[in-house]
């Protein structure tokens, strides 16, 4: 299996998603610092695999105070979680990791443990989640399965693999499962402009997976869809509103349009960590904008003018009534999502 990051004594080791496919580095990441670089850098992306680099830079972060008593340790550990919490908006998951750390060590003050315990307990719960997180991906492929019929060919967006998790998938999990279920699936997987998840990753995890895979522009799709050579769409998500509706990358919504145009199938696979129901409707999601160079540039080389305006937000909102159905590893919520999804989450 892909070891997207695991936690060591040194530090963080995470695969460099910005060197794949052509080189396979591992770095270490040694401080909560170098953790919060690695999230905002993009080393590593996808909403739960953020979360749990995330946690396990707070266990870092933690482990590495030096506080001449409770109060300063306190002090510092607030800095570590805002710091980590400042890297990306929109991944809801990033958020959900964090507040769980807090509330752990909150839970472990009043219990009275001495700090040093309270560290090791952090670790242990970084770990976890990490191991948690590739369990529930298993569990949303075994549900999401079932809706891939034998013979399918698959279109997904962006990367929502292993790499994006802390193994198996949320989207590529559900292609997983599927194929694990005797079933012939094949995938399309859209490019994925401008940081290039599904060229870069996408393509390369499932190629390594002997899953065949086509990789198109992501302008191809709707041809492809109209020439009746798509059965469904897979994507994962960053965040899903109360209503339902789905931030995902950018150009998920175009994908999800075309698709109930061409009356394909639009399914979504996310953890439960991914609903946030304190957002009522994607227009309250906030949408990271990143950096102009990854739209005007490749690989260092420029492609357009110098002078002119740049626009590059990362994700984009799909409005609840594109989406056919929301699997989770709790089971598959369908319209009306407000209900669906409520259920799903209170169900734990
Ligand atoms: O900017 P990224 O690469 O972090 O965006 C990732 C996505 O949009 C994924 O589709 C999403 O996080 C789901 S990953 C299981």
């Amino acid at each position: 299996m892909i070891k997207t990051l695991e936690w060591t004594d040194e530090g963080v080791v995470m695969i460099d998603q910005r060197l794949l496919p052509t080189e396979e580095v591992y770095p270490i990441f040694k401080t909560y610092e170098e953790v919060a670089y690695a999230i905002k850098e993009m080393v590593v992306r996808g909403a739960p695999a953020i979360g749990v680099a995330a946690a396990m830079g707070v266990a870092l972060g933690a482990r590495n105070i030096t506080a001449k008593d409770a109060a300063q340790f306190e002090q510092q550990f607030q800095l570590i979680c805002e710091v980590l919490a400042g890297t990306r908006p929109t991944a809801v998951n990033l958020f959900w990791a964090i507040e769980r750390m807090k509330t752990l060590y909150e839970k472990l003050k009043s219990e009275g443990l001495s700090l040093a315990e309270i560290c090791v307990r952090l670790i242990e719960e970084a770990k976890h989640m990490h191991e948690e997180d590739v369990s529930i991906n298993k569990a949303m492929g075994t549900n999401g399965a079932t809706l891939i019929p034998d013979g399918a060919t698959v279109l997904t967006h962006c990367n929502a693999g292993a790499l994006a998790t802390a193994g198996y998938g949320t989207a590529l999990g559900v292609i997983r499962a599927a194929v694990e279920a005797g079933k012939k699936v094949a995938v399309y997987a859209d490019e994925t402009r401008p940081f290039l998840q599904g060229a870069r990753l996408t393509a390369w995890e499932l190629h390594k997976d002997n899953i065949p895979v086509t990789l198109i522009t992501d302008n191809m799709a709707g041809h492809f869809m109209k020439a009746g050579k798509l059965d469904c769409v897979v994507v994962g998500a960053d965040r899903i509103a109360a209503n339902g509706d789905v931030a995902n990358k950018i150009g998920t919504y175009s994908v999800a349009v075309l698709a109930k145009e061409n009356n394909i199938p639009f399914y979504v696979a996310a953890p439960i960590s991914t609903i946030d129901l304190n957002t009522k409707t994607g227009d309250d999601i906030p949408i990271e904008e990143r950096p102009q160079t990854e739209v005007t540039h490749v690989k260092g080389t420029q492609l357009s003018p110098e002078g002119i305006t740049i626009a590059n937000p990362a994700f984009d909102v799909t409005p609840n009534r594109y989406v056919t159905a929301i699997i989770t590893e709790r089971g598959v919520a369908r319209a009306p999502y407000t209900e669906s999804l409520q259920a799903l989450v209170q169900g734990a």
